[in-house]
């Protein structure tokens, strides 16, 4: 007999496992559909968790080799790349077998395989039927490849197999200035490679405010990266001598030249994933970019059958859809949440950090909205000075007439920690005056959010 149950999660990612829990915190009898060995999705397994791992120990080894040094630590470091790359596996592991835990807790069923949706109400896994009442897709994203490149894993890379090179490459060329190519662009650097990053556009992390990411892109060249901005690639083949040949040509058109590199890493982002979803099967619509289209409470033409995060619109992050999965869970249930698209942090996990939420200068202008500017360096907060990580500022942007914060852009220490006052402060329709008058402790990096509210009024006091 088949199976039934209230609510069928299909993919277990951040979006795909949070409403399953959800729900069944909520008293639905819930079952999660998942193909992969593992619970977490991309961003457990070959994503934000592994490369947050790799970020910190290449951090740790940067630092023990060329900052200890002025603190009075010396000794040499030297590099085991296997036993890095081994405990970052455990992180991945550790993390994916906490999932699996609190499914069982929570009594979520997990059921192994790939999930097609072959009625209104069906799913089939394998052989396998079962019946919901509701279903949610949170199938999540793939990498994008482009013409002419083939990824192997090995040497032409995707975010995948830059989690687990076999040895630190001479050269390594990376397509694409994201978030991707930075963060993993960083790691590699750190450990010893010269890193090339190509970008189409002639700026870097597009979206970003203009003027943070040109700090940025410099303190990354202070680093060592090397940008070639305004460049698209053409091709990238495995070369006779071992290496990869990049053919790199101006976006505008103009002379090819030939890059050559150890390792290519590709980072131009992805998209919506819903191979043998059977959408077909019930008429549920996609975009002109694959995602599943769907309403303001992420229903999609079918009314019962929901998709939240990477598979819908808006930013590909696993928080948003962690509250995407949250809300489809509690409406089902009948309750009436709510999401404010507009305070989603942004972090990209390089050093220093940048975080963001709500608008940028750009966004702004361009919508005709009158702003104030209020800024502040890290060079003038006293915790800055004390642990030597003086890059950066705090940008607050407040409404000219009524003061309300509208967006906040940090790059800095821990920007990805402190970014999170800021997004409390637009949830509550915050003032910047209402930062600026909020006691901050001493010495914080934090105070040079406090600095840069008081200065959207003109009145900083440390500068
Ligand atoms: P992305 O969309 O952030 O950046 C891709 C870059 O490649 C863009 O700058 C684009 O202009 C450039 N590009 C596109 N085609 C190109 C070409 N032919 N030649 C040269 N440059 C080209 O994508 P990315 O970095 O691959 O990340 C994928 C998704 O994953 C993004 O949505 C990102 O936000 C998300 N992500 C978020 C992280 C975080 O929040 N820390 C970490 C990693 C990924």
């Amino acid at each position: 007999m088949t199976e039934s149950f209230d609510v069928i999660v299909i993919g277990a990612g951040p979006g795909g496992y949070v409403a399953a829990i959800r729900a069944a915190q909520l008293g639905l009898k819930t079952a999660c559909v998942e193909k992969g060995s593992t619970l977490g999705g991309t961003c457990l397994n070959v994503g934000c968790m592994p490369s947050k791992a790799l970020l910190d120990s290449s951090e740790k080894f940067e630092d023990a080799q060329h900052a200890f040094a002025a603190h009075g630590i010396d000794g040499k470091v030297t590099l085991n790349l296997s036993t890095m790359i081994k405990r970052k596996d455990e992180v991945v592991k550790g993390l994916t077998k906490g999932i699996e835990g609190l499914f069982k807790k929570n009594k979520v069923t997990w059921l192994k395989g790939a999930a097609t949706i072959t009625g209104k109400h069906e799913v089939s896994v394998g052989k396998e039927k079962f019946s919901a009442k509701h279903i949610i897709i949170a199938t999540g994203s793939e990498v994008v490849s482009l013409p002419g490149i083939t990824i192997d894993e090995k040497q032409i890379v995707s975010s995948t197999g830059a989690l687990s090179l076999a040895a630190v490459p001479k050269h390594l060329v990376v397509i694409g200035a994201g978030v991707i190519g930075l963060e993993l662009g960083s790691v590699w650097r750190r450990l010893g490679a010269k890193v090339t990053v190509i970008e189409y556009l002639d700026r870097i992390t597009p979206g970003m405010d203009n003027e943070i990411a040109k700090q940025f892109q410099k303190v990354l060249e202070k680093q060592g990266f090397e940008f070639k901005l305004g460049s698209k690639v053409a091709s990238a083949k495995k070369n006779s001598n071992g290496g990869v040949d990049v053919v790199v040509e101006p976006a505008a058109g103009g002379k090819p030249e030939t890059i050559k590199a150890d390792v290519v890493l590709v980072a131009v982002g992805r998209k919506a994933y819903t191979d043998k979803l059977g959408l077909e099967n019930v008429g549920i619509n996609t975009d002109n970019r694959g995602r599943i289209e769907v309403n303001d409470h992420l229903q999609t033409s079918v009314p019962h059958i929901y998709a939240i995060g990477d598979v819908v619109k808006g930013p590909m992050l696993a928080h948003k859809a962690e509250d995407e999965g949250m809300l489809v869970a509690e409406q089902i249930a009948g309750q009436k949440p709510h999401i404010n698209y507009d305070a989603i942090p942004g972090v990209v996990y390089t050093h220093p950090e940048v975080a963001t939420v709500g608008k940028t200068e750009e966004e702004l202008k361009t919508a005709g909205v009158e702003y104030r500017v209020g800024k502040f360096p890290f060079l003038a907060n006293s915790r800055s000075r004390a642990t030597g990580q003086t890059d950066g500022l705090v940008k607050i942007l407040a409404d000219k007439k009524t003061d309300r914060v509208l967006g906040v852009h940090i790059i800095g220490p821990q920007a990805g920690n402190m970014i999170h006052e800021a997004c409390i402060a637009m949830e509550f329709g915050a003032s910047a005056e209402d930062i600026a008058r909020t006691c901050h402790a001493h010495p914080t990096y934090n105070e040079a959010v406090k600095e840069a509210a008081l200065a959207v009024d003109g009145r900083p006091i440390h500068i």
